[in-house]
């Protein structure tokens, strides 16, 4: 089954054609980042003008690589949540009018639980049940994975993602969007100088806080007169470890209660090659290259294992919020 995934949820337009929710035949990612380098992060209302002029060229674009004329399309999936609601609406908009003027169904699909399941499309063997963990720009989510479809929230952000936390840090000290790439680089040449810590939320332990470490990351740079690149550094080795060291202690707290040594991986922060060593003493499992940023391989991987042989109706709608279970 020839599958078209579409994914616009935030600042990457992207399409994709995979085979049997696996082999990926073609994948186009345009990224926007450009476009909002300037602000310090994503301009909704840009992002979406970005989507409309280029979703169609890159649908034509994957189609045209995958030698996959759009009558040999046998499903178009689509993510219609969580994410930016203008953005969403865009791609599931397209996907409807694609599926409307050639027959074809399609299928709407969570970008988070898409996430995870690039790490499946990589080694559909993976033992499950599982910790599934999604850190990325928009979220900071750990779940357990029962079997695909079929999982359980076990903590959240209760502020800042912790993308984002890295997005700020790096707009306190005066560095491009985004700023999990270059804080990363930095703190290679930093020390462990600051004794920053994430935040602990009293009544849920595993809860993820980011807000207070970023404040910390503020008044440490402001205390600083005439900061230089090595001041620069301690504070991004020293926030990336403190952020870290959280996500790490949590996982391992959400693995004794489940019961399993096992962790899915997902969102742009994964993409991270410091996490790795945090990460190193679970049975760690990454998405396939390339798949760790948005991208909509994942959407129509994840497309084909949703389909139950009928289309979704045309009334479906793009959820801002929209949980993953
Ligand atoms: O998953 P993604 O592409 O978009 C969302 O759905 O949010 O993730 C983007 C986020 C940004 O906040 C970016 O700073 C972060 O992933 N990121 C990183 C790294 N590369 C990207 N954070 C830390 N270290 C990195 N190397
Ligand atoms: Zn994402």
């Amino acid at each position: 089954m020839k599958v078209l995934g579409i994914e616009t949820t935030c600042d990457e337009t992207a399409a994709s054609v995979v085979l049997d929710g696996k082999h990926i035949i073609s994948s186009v990612v345009s990224s926007q980042i450009d476009l909002h380098k300037a602000y310090g992060g994503v301009v909704p209302e840009l992002a979406c003008r970005r989507h409309i002029d280029l979703l169609m060229p890159i649908i034509d674009e994957a189609l045209k690589q995958a030698s996959t004329p759009i009558n040999e399309i046998d499903l178009i999936a689509v993510a219609h949540g969580p994410g930016l609601i203008g953005a969403l609406m865009i791609g599931l908009n397209a996907a409807k009018a694609l599926s409307f003027a050639n027959k074809i169904p399609f299928v709407g699909v969570n970008h988070i639980e898409a996430h995870l399941y690039a790490c499946l499309m990589a080694d559909p063997s993976i033992p499950l049940p599982a910790i599934g963990a999604i850190l990325s720009g928009g979220h900071t989510t750990l779940v357990h994975i029962k079997s695909l479809g079929e999982y359980e929230i076990i903590s959240e952000t209760v502020d800042d993602a912790i993308g984002e936390a890295f997005d700020k840090c790096a707009k306190i000290m005066g560095l491009p969007y985004p700023g999990g790439p270059i804080i990363e680089k930095m703190a290679l040449q930093g020390t462990l100088k600051h004794p920053f810590k994430a935040g602990q939320v009293k009544t849920k332990p595993l809860a993820f806080s980011f807000s207070g470490l970023k404040t910390a990351v503020l008044y440490t740079y402001q205390k600083i007169v005439n900061p230089t690149e090595q001041d620069k550094n301690d504070i991004a080795a020293s926030f990336q470890h403190a952020a870290f060291t959280d996500i790490q202690k949590k996982i391992e707290l959400a693995m004794q209660a489940c019961n399993t040594r096992t962790l899915l991986v997902g969102g742009g922060v994964t993409n991270s090659t410091a996490l790795k060593k945090y990460l190193a003493k679970f049975d760690t499992h990454y998405p396939e290259k390339g798949l760790s940023l948005d991208n909509a391989a994942m959407i129509a991987g994840l497309g084909f294992h949703k389909f139950k042989g009928k289309s979704d109706l045309y009334s479906l709608r793009a959820i801002a919020t929209l949980p993953i279970v």
